[in-house]
């Protein structure tokens, strides 16, 4: 918490009038980038260097509901977790942006994600977190104002306020008003994902800390920003027209660019695993074989699939454990 942040909250707080109920409670969807959010411009306001486009994960997220309370306690899938906890450490310091609410709370969060999945539940955590307050505090306010407040807590977790299709404005200003989400006003019933767990291995650099040494120290970096924002643009395009070889290829190239910047980074980081790799040409080779499936990766080893309806049964023979999302259901 700093005063540059309180500031924030303050002014985007600023137009919303306050009234307080017993408890507050909301569901905020996980998410997948499409295009990929990685480096800062702002580290206290959590700005991005890029815009990002994601899909968020239908009912798989977090359920959270919040009071206020005589001494602060957070209990996670029903147990209370130690104070020391750096669950409960970033809950509560995120909490101290809103005295304005109160000084103590009781905060009960759900996760339904398979956090061994590697799927990020800090990006549906601080967005239902925003939710939940946002009803205990009665300020009504919209989606993209909570994407600017869920965004201080973790930058991906702007993007968890709205199912679908959601870009993330990297924006310009530098008081940060101006870098929003916003869900883009297009259903795709036949986009699959499908998530393929390789490893539950806690990764060794978090994606505050990689990213900070990878805008540092990575050459490659340099060209990251340029690249973002097109393949930002062709996904949105594809969307749009619903040319899923167009939205998966450029998402594939997208997310190997970026782990390109990781490995080029000093120290490297290298967050994929051998298994990883091994299904990186698996999916080539059934590509090269006709089918359409592509890949993406975020920040550990695990890959997530993105294929049609039509692909389902060839893709479930080639991976039988595979657990399918359709976000769109
Ligand atoms: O929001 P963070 O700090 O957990 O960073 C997310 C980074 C990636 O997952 C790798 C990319 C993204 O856009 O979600």
């Amino acid at each position: 918490m700093s005063d540059i942040q309180t500031q924030f909250v303050k002014n985007v707080l600023s137009g919303a009038e306050q009234n307080l109920k017993d408890a507050g409670s909301a569901f905020a969807p996980s998410n997948i980038a499409l295009s990929k959010y990685w480096g800062k411009r702002d580290a206290e306001l959590n700005l991005p260097i890029n815009s990002s486009l994601s899909v968020s994960l239908g009912n798989l997220g977090t359920q959270t509901e919040i009071r206020l309370a005589e001494k602060s306690s957070v209990y996670l899938n029903g147990e209370l977790v130690d104070p020391a906890d750096s669950f409960a450490v970033r809950t509560l310091e995120f909490l101290k942006l809103f005295p304005m609410v109160g000084t103590h709370f009781e905060v009960r969060t759900e996760n339904n994600i398979p956090t061994a999945a590697g799927l990020a539940s800090s990006a549906s955590g601080f967005a239902a977190l925003v939710m939940a307050l946002n009803d205990l505090a009665g300020w009504a306010l919209g989606p993209r104002m909570l994407s600017m407040l869920a965004r201080l807590g973790s930058g991906s977790a702007s993007r968890s306020l709205s199912h679908g299709f959601v870009q993330w404005h990297a924006g310009t200003a530098d008081d940060g008003t101006d870098s929003f989400s916003e869900r883009i006003d297009t259903e795709w019933s036949e986009f699959r994902i499908g998530i393929l767990e390789l490893s539950t291995a806690r990764k060794a650099v978090g994606s505050r800390d990689g990213m900070n040494r990878t805008v540092e120290t990575s050459a490659l970096y340099k060209s990251w920003p340029a690249q973002a924002d097109a393949d930002f643009q062709v996904i949105r395009r594809a969307i749009e027209v619903k040319d899923f070889p167009m939205l998966g290829k450029t998402a594939e190239r997208n997310a190997l660019s970026m782990h390109a910047t990781m490995m080029s980074a000093w120290p490297p980081l290298i967050y994929l695993q051998p298994e990883s790799i091994e299904m990186i040409h698996k999916v080539q080779r059934l590509r090269d074989a006709g089918l359409e499936l592509y890949l993406t990766i975020d920040a550990g080893p695990n890959i997530k699939l993105l294929f049609l309806e039509s692909s389902v049964k060839e893709v479930l023979s080639e991976f039988p454990h595979l657990q399918i999302i359709k976000p769109f259901a």
